[in-house]
């Protein structure tokens, strides 16, 4: 069966069994136009994100600075050997080398990015250290590695046995082609009420305000399954996989981060917030703006996006459907299916 009918199947699927229970169907609704608006309050994508929005809520909502909660919310998935695409246990590339990408950015417009870095578990610290220590914005491969470990983070083996064999499974044929929305087989979601939970793609891009209203921004991922070796994609790219404007409101992309570069998906997301687009109409924009550089391929691939305003007003959209989203706040603590065009 191909992947997409599988895929559809699963969705079918999903969707009957949450009419059955009754109880997710909350979750399944679709987000609406403009919701949130309070403080403070975390995002973020995926099925991980209701694990990785409550390590960063133990710090929102003890008065603690949006920065440290997307730091400590990002580092549940890339410890997570079970999340394939984030951190340790991340599928690697075609060589078998697990590399990561990771950045981060503060409510003062200071940054921080590392790409491809082996052997550490959390990029995304790496990344807060750059962007803290250094006159530097990005360092890359065996720099940031160097820069890693001078700064006391340990070297492990990130490629665990079920990678492992993944990868010598995928080697029989090296045929390269992204899929959708991945299926996590060994993900754990028996109690995990999320619709279509099976589906656990991509990376964590993760936005929070906190009770100051200041807002920070971090994402980090393995990047796509066995991808050439040196292949970055959009999620360390500041204005590409991430943006955070204080004066406005921050994004976060997800998907086939070529796709994101090439329309600086997450800048052009606070900058149509700042002309007054809503976060989820902003969101929509961008994805039409993939799909108005190459329909063709924005058919088969997908791309999801996150945003929330400075007032903490959140919305998302997605080329495909069942890219999810969990918001935590005083109001919320619930996952989101993100509206698609396809
Ligand atoms: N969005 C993750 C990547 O393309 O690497």
């Amino acid at each position: 069966m191909s992947t997409r009918r599988k895929f559809l199947q699963q969705g079918v699927l999903s969707s009957a069994g949450m009419l059955a229970t009754g109880k997710l169907l909350q979750a399944a609704n679709p987000a609406p136009a403009v919701t949130g608006g309070t403080k403070p309050i975390v995002i973020s994508t995926w099925n991980f994100a209701k694990a990785a929005n409550a390590a960063a809520w133990t710090v929102l909502s003890n008065n603690g600075h949006a920065l440290d909660a997307v730091e400590t919310g990002v580092k549940v998935p890339e410890g997570d050997p079970l999340v394939r695409s984030v951190g340790y246990g991340g599928i690697p590339d075609r060589d078998g080398r697990v590399t990561l990408d990771a950045c981060i950015m503060d409510d003062k417009y200071n940054c921080g990015s590392v790409m491809c870095l082996e052997y550490i578990k959390h990029p995304i610290s790496v990344a807060r250290l750059i962007m803290e220590k250094t006159p530097h914005i990005i360092l890359t491969g065996e720099g940031a590695l160097r820069f890693a470990l001078a700064h006391g983070f340990k070297k492990e083996n990130l490629l665990t046995e079920w990678s492992e064999n993944y990868w010598k499974e995928w080697l029989k044929k090296s045929n390269y082609s992204p899929v959708k929305n991945i299926e996590n087989q060994l993900y754990d979601k028996t109690n995990d009420p999320m619709p279509g939970g099976k589906e656990n793609h991509d990376t964590i891009g993760m936005l929070a305000l906190d009770q100051q209203g200041r807002l920070s921004g971090a994402c980090t991922t393995s990047g796509l399954s066995f991808k050439m070796q040196g292949r970055v994609g959009d999620s360390p790219i500041i204005g590409a996989g991430l943006y955070v404007d204080p004066e406005v409101g921050g994004a976060t992309a997800t998907g086939v981060g070529e796709e994101v570069i090439r329309i600086v998906g997450s800048h052009l997301i606070v900058e149509l917030m700042r002309q007054g687009r809503s976060p989820e109409i902003a969101c929509k924009e961008a994805v039409e703006r993939i799909i108005s550089r190459n329909p063709a391929k924005a058919k088969d691939i997908q791309v999801g996006f996150l945003a929330m305003n400075r007032n903490g007003e959140y919305g998302a959209y997605a080329l495909q459907t069942g890219f999810t989203f969990h918001v935590r706040s005083n109001a919320e603590d619930q996952f989101h299916t993100a509206k698609n065009i396809y």
